[in-house]
């Protein structure tokens, strides 16, 4: 039996199991390296988490692009004009947000997310900080093409999508997400995404793995998670979070490794784990001016501005959909 939650686009069984994070739990974990998808890791405990993450002092990503955000909204003005809808793939930050929307004079603004309920929260939170502003929310999975509300069709779109989200995704995923939003967009649009820079190895790590523990308690919930919810019985405390630079793919990785040989079960399923074995739960890819580009232009999108926070440590990319024209 299907249920539905409120109104919200995911699947139930009638014990109420998510079953789409059953499946992903239970394939992930049945191949030789053991992975889960990094989407799982945001529940309620997990998105306060990461909330709590963005005010770490190691955790450079959010100031730094708060700080592009603030700098730069002459810029911002100038280079993407206001009238546009704004489109944002998630359901919004309090704090970005309206940066960019005080920045460029919006003629509306469209949160996309696949939870309604932090859906609704941010579009209210919005509405009431933008008064006047027509605030469209639609509760979509932004990785397929969004047919986008009726009242914004005719107005040109700025897809926003902050954060370095796009950095979860291999290239692969990242690339059909990118022609994905160029879809959903329509052409003549403009995308302003966030990606993270390739720096210093150690301050990459420090940021995955700070000194408080908080981003060790944010990865150990997502096995807690697959307890709560899949009747589980993982030994959480056996084990220990991981952050990782992998240099071949450019990017940090965060796993949980056992630290011993352990046997557990999910949802009625036995697993085991030898000592030193390890869950892969995140990627986290970085990027420099020419791979960024190669991976906006892999997904038909022409990058056009650049900005960077003062320290260098992260950009801002203002894209055009690439128009299509025979070329060599
Ligand atoms: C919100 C996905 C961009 O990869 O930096 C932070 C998530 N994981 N610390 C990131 C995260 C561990 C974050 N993103």
């Amino acid at each position: 039996m299907t249920q539905n939650k409120g109104l919200s686009l995911v699947e139930l069984d009638d014990q109420g199991v998510d079953l789409a994070f059953r499946a992903d739990v239970i394939a992930g974990l049945s191949q030789a390296q053991k992975a889960l998808p990094a989407r799982w890791l945001y529940d309620d405990a997990g998105s306060q988490l990461f909330e709590d993450i963005t005010q770490i002092p190691e955790y450079y990503p959010t100031r730094a692009e708060t700080q592009i955000l603030g700098n730069r909204a002459d810029e911002f003005a100038s280079d993407i004009g206001s009238g546009r809808a704004v489109v944002e793939f998630g359901s919004g930050s309090s704090v970005k947000t309206p940066l960019l929307l005080s920045a460029i004079d919006p003629a509306a603004y469209v949160p996309l997310d696949i939870s309604g309920d932090f859906l609704r929260a941010a579009a209210a939170d919005l509405s009431a900080k933008f008064l006047g502003l027509p605030v469209y929310p639609v509760e979509a999975d932004f990785m397929r093409t969004v047919a986008l509300p009726d009242a914004v069709k005719d107005m040109p779109k700025l897809g926003f999508f902050p954060g370095s989200t796009i950095g979860n995704m291999v290239a692969r995923t990242a690339v059909d997400l990118l022609r994905t939003m160029r879809e959903t967009l329509g052409e003549g649009s403009k995308l302003l995404i966030g990606m993270d820079l390739i720096k210093d190895k150690d301050v990459l790590v420090a940021a995955y793995d700070d000194a408080g523990g908080v981003t060790a308690e944010f990865n150990l919930n997502l096995a807690r998670r697959i307890n709560r919810e899949l009747d589980g019985d993982i030994p959480v405390d056996a084990l220990e979070h991981v952050a990782l630079w992998n240099d071949d793919h450019a990017r940090i990785e965060m796993h949980l490794r056992a630290k011993h040989a352990l046997q557990f079960t999910v949802s009625g399923e036995i697993f085991s784990m030898a000592a030193g074995e390890t869950i892969h739960t995140e990627n986290s890819h970085k990027f420099t001016r020419r791979t960024s580009a190669t991976l906006l232009l892999a997904g038909g999108w022409t990058p056009v501005k650049r900005w960077l926070d003062d320290e260098g440590r992260f950009s801002l990319i203002l894209a055009e959909a690439t128009i299509p024209r025979s070329a060599p």
